[in-house]
């Protein structure tokens, strides 16, 4: 499948930190293309919707980021240099693909393969793990995603735990929310300049990159 829409980032027209995510509503049609279905939840990074893509005639989700992270043109560009990294990934059956990023109504968007299950920690806590062979076949599952992502990919995800792990129903691991953590580090930076010029334990925890910046663009 092709990503014919990935956008290179228009920044202008920043909205506000402060200000509500769009709120998208089951039934509506964005963009005479995406039927949103249903809110998958809220997380760090912001909202996430269920759409059906109805050129591709398949579901997706959309992350939209938070209004802080796209108050700056700063941080906003470093969310779609991530988001693009992430997209430059490929395919892998233990990460979960993203395809493209793209703007609507002013803010950006990210649509990722849709996992149609829990995320691990749900899972976690329901009890939903049988025995050890099953504790071990999603380890090795997750391995296998990180280690594509490591020496395929030369990315460190930097925020994996187990509500970053999606559990499809076939029993499928796949590592999500690549580096976007990073976008959020980076705009708490932001707030922190705008309250105080003096360095603090919020700006000295953001940990050094050690990812090979990628040259390219995904197109
Ligand atoms: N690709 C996806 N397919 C299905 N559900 C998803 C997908 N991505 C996220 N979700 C669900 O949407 C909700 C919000 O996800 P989000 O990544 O924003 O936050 P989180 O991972 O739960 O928390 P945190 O922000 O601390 O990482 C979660 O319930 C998650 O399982
Ligand atoms: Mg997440």
């Amino acid at each position: 499948m092709d990503k014919p829409e990935e956008i290179r980032g228009q920044t202008s027209a920043l909205p506000s930190p402060t200000a509500a995510i769009s709120a998208w509503q089951p039934g509506q049609v964005i963009d005479g293309q995406y039927e949103v279905k249903k809110l998958l939840g809220k997380g760090a990074m912001g909202e996430v919707h269920l759409v059906y893509h109805r050129l591709w005639k398949v579901q997706l989700a959309v992350k939209a980021p938070l209004p802080k992270i796209m108050a700056s043109e700063k941080t906003a560009e470093r969310f779609l240099r991530e988001a693009r990294l992430w997209i430059n990934m490929g395919k892998h059956p233990n990460i979960v693909t993203a395809w493209y990023v793209k703007k609507i109504a002013g803010l950006l968007r990210i649509f990722v393969e849709y996992v149609n299950g829990w995320d691990l920690k749900t899972y976690l806590r329901g009890g939903m793990i049988a025995d050890l062979a099953q504790a071990l076949d999603i380890a090795i599952q997750i391995t296998s995603g990180m280690r594509y992502a490591h020496e395929q990919c030369q990315l460190v995800h930097r925020d994996l735990k187990s509500s970053n792990i999606l559990m499809s129903q076939e029993g499928e691991a796949k590592v999500t929310d690549f580096g976007l953590a990073k976008a959020i580090d980076a705009a708490d930076i932001v707030e922190d300049e705008v309250r105080s010029p003096i360095s603090t334990p919020q700006r000295q925890r953001v940990p050094k990159d050690h990812r090979r910046q990628s040259t390219s663009a995904s197109g």
